[in-house]
């Protein structure tokens, strides 16, 4: 890798990075960072690029969604499990319809920085700078909370350790139980509208556990059926801390970004000269990489040139958030462009970045009829462009939050946002309704694959 080092993006124009004000602080955290052990190893980074290769080839399907932003003061078992649960019950409803292994990667373990729009945030005549993520500063709008904290990089990591550490239990021991999580299905879809063929699907997922325990399969006997791989990723925005959990595999001398398996580059920091782009190039992860309706096809081809200069499969992902009114658009372009160039990536569908709304009692928000419509779109797109649609990238929480108004499951009307808004920062699917989006999925899968 020519002229790389896992400090050279230091040399490069930056993005909505935090301004702190004690530098030799923030030094002597970033080298306490770079001598902890990693959070995950190369090896399993490794054996995520072979799986989203596997997507990349029509083979698999990705499921990444987690929270906008982890917090400290919602730092709680519960929220991990039910994550973990609810994606487990989607990846279910997705394997059946795609008939094919679902990869499972959380947002989750690390995911603390946040982009913003604004530097500042305004509010009564004060003005005082934006929160940007837990791990920079606090949420709270007065002076001392705002002020970006160099420690708070150390809580984000020991935050991250001990939910991995539950992750891992998780995937090996209980909850990845397939009867279990089925039954959670079937509780859920029974809420649906039966018109919507979810009752169709759940009742055909049942016939099938049970044929295949007739069979003399189960979990007791069959380790697939009980375990599985639960992997991490993030948006690596706040760089000095990417760069110090960044370590050299013994084995191949290549780097890998150890603070999870998977890293992707957020559409405003994605500047084909920009330092993200610099650190991106040199780290040996999956990465993944947020595009929008303004990347250019001229851009597309050089920034995948960047990220993926031997075109290698399963190394990059392209998470498309084009907005429901956009995506017809661009979308098609996009696939054109990437077919002529011969490049390989899995296209995911984020279709939550570009749908956001601010409703007139001061929630952010976003419909659930635009999320399912850009997905629909996605799904169609990629059909008649004949291109392999890869997988799905969703905020979304375990619990039942009210932030997106909609759906049939929740039906969430503005007045209800009040209730139970909990999120840092981007409005998620509740655990219903990312379930009803994974069975709208089922459906567009269905006729793409056919
Ligand atoms: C995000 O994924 O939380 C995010 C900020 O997305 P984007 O970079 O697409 O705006
Ligand atoms: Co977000």
């Amino acid at each position: 890798m020519s002229n790389w080092q896992r400090d050279s993006w230091r040399d490069f124009p930056i993005k909505q990075q935090p301004t702190y004000a004690n530098i030799d602080e923030l030094c002597k955290v970033e080298q306490t960072l770079s001598k902890l052990p990693p959070l995950i190893f190369a090896k399993e980074a490794k054996r995520l690029t072979k799986q989203l290769s596997k997507v990349e080839q029509g083979k698999a399907f990705l499921l990444q969604g987690g929270d906008c932003a982890e917090s400290f003061a919602n730092f709680d078992a519960n929220n991990i499990k039910n994550l973990f649960k609810v994606m487990m019950q989607m990846a279910v409803v997705l394997i059946f319809s795609t008939q094919k292994p679902v990869i499972k990667i959380g947002r989750v373990a690390g995911q603390f920085a946040k982009p913003r729009s604004d530097d500042f945030e305004c509010i009564n005549g004060v003005s005082l700078p934006s929160y940007r993520g837990d791990i920079i500063n606090d949420i709270a709008f007065d002076k001392i909370s705002r002020e970006p904290n160099a420690q708070r990089l150390l809580q984000a990591y020991y935050q991250s350790a001990s939910t991995l550490n539950l992750i891992r239990a998780f995937s090996t021991d209980g909850l990845a139980n397939l009867n279990k999580i089925h039954n959670l299905n079937l509780e859920y879809a029974n809420n649906f509208d039966t018109q919507n063929n979810f009752q169709n699907i759940a009742g055909k997922i049942s016939d099938t556990l049970n044929f295949m325990k007739a069979c003399g399969a189960h979990p007791n006997n069959t380790r697939s059926l009980k375990q599985t791989k639960f992997y991490t990723s993030h948006e690596a925005l706040l760089l000095n801390y990417e760069e110090a959990l960044t370590r050299v595999d013994s084995l191949s001398g290549d780097y890998y970004d150890c603070s999870a398996h998977m890293l992707w580059i957020g559409e405003r920091t994605r500047g084909l000269d920009d330092a993200h782009i610099e650190f991106f190039r040199g780290i040996k992860n999956p990465i993944g990489c947020k595009i929008s309706d303004k990347i250019s096809n001229d851009e597309l081809i050089k920034l995948c040139n960047k990220l993926n200069p031997q075109n290698e499969s399963g190394r990059l992902t392209l998470i498309v958030r084009m907005g429901v009114s956009k995506i017809k658009e661009h979308l098609p372009r996009v696939i054109k462009t990437l077919k002529k160039e011969g490049i390989r990536v899995v296209l995911s569908c984020d279709p939550m970045h570009a749908n956001t709304k601010k409703t007139n009692n001061g929630y952010k928000t976003r419909l659930f009829q635009d999320i399912v419509n850009e997905t629909k779109s996605f799904f169609e797109i990629c059909k008649s462009e004949d291109f392999y649609a890869g997988g799905i990238h969703l905020e979304m929480s375990g619990n039942d939050v009210t932030e997106c108004t909609g759906s049939l499951s929740s039906n969430i009307q503005e007045l209800d946002l009040a209730n139970r808004y909990e999120t840092q920062c981007d409005p998620r699917l509740n655990a219903k309704q990312a379930l009803e989006l994974a069975f709208n999925v089922a459906e567009y899968v269905k006729s793409e694959y056919k």
